[in-house]
């Protein structure tokens, strides 16, 4: 039987073992996926305590997304482009990296909106951490135009800026009043969140012809999404995302690449 697991610190409110399960269930394949704990201090110990006792793969979370990168034996080129490992796989004791953050961001916004054209135009994005590295490595890869980021701590923008092409930096006090000519946005910050402060912005200013793609799943219809939807703009929650971001992984170590249903999104929005 195959065995994969997501490993982080806590890891209760993961919810991968509900959709790799699902999975499973629904093509009728053998094989287990878990949810385990590992403080940050004992990961190395621990990974090859999985590797000795036969997991093909696992997918990473918080806080081990950037410390996995140097555990692993290779990591590929989007993992090192973003800085973070999401998903790895054993192949004879050796341990791979990738980071399927990016697929998943895209073939949500493709899944969803179909026609949507990424080249038509300028892409803004809010935050520059590490979600927003998944995001930008995306919008590159789709053959965004020009990406304009905006970012509390500017310093940490202008560093992203250095990674990536057709990055610019505007300024997030006057986050509201850069939002004319854009193609898209995508909030990659936290904001918005339950239990988190709200993203203040007025998206008056941004054209109705406009994508809005809000990476915060919970609540599914940020205050973003809302304003989204009153001044006419398509949009995308976030949930996809992470629905999407699981596929890849699990044809990794199932070699099947699942679909995802409404029955699915349904199961892990309860
Ligand atoms: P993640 O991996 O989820 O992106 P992160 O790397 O900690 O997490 O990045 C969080 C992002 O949300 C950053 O862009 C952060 O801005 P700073 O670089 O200025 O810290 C942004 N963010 C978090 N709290 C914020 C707040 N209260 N106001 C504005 N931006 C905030």
């Amino acid at each position: 039987m195959i065995k994969t697991a997501v490993i982080g610190y806590p890891i209760h409110h993961s919810k991968s073992p509900q959709i790799h399960t699902y999975w499973l269930k629904k093509y009728n394949l053998e094989g287990s996926y878990e949810a385990i704990e590992i403080p940050p201090e004992n990961l190395q110990e621990k990974l090859q305590q999985l590797i000795d006792a036969g997991y093909a793969g696992f997918n990473v979370t918080v806080p081990h997304k950037e410390t996995i990168f140097d555990l692993c034996h290779e990591v590929d080129e989007t993992a090192k482009k973003v800085g973070a490992v999401n998903t790895v796989q054993v192949r004879d004791g050796k341990v791979y990296g990738t980071n399927t953050d990016v697929y998943g961001f895209v073939q949500n916004i493709k899944h969803e909106v179909p026609d949507f054209d990424f080249t038509a135009g300028k892409a803004i994005v809010l935050g520059a951490g590490g979600a927003a590295r998944g995001v930008i490595k995306g919008l590159v890869d789709e053959g965004v135009p020009e990406i304009l980021v905006l970012n509390r701590t500017k310093e940490k923008a202008e560093k992203l800026a250095l990674d990536f092409k057709n990055v610019k930096i505007g300024d997030w006090d006057n986050r509201s009043d850069s939002l004319s000519e854009a193609n898209m946005l995508i909030n990659t910050t936290a904001l918005g969140m339950s239990g988190s402060p709200a993203l203040e912005i007025d998206i008056s200013q941004l054209p109705q012809s406009s994508l809005v793609n809000d990476i915060v799943y919970a609540p599914l219809h940020t205050d973003l999404i809302q304003a989204a939807q009153k001044n006419g703009n398509r949009y995308v929650t976030g949930i996809g995302m992470l629905l999407h971001q699981a596929r890849p992984a699990f044809e990794l170590w199932f070699h099947k690449l699942p679909q995802v249903d409404e029955q699915l999104q349904e199961l892990v929005l309860r």
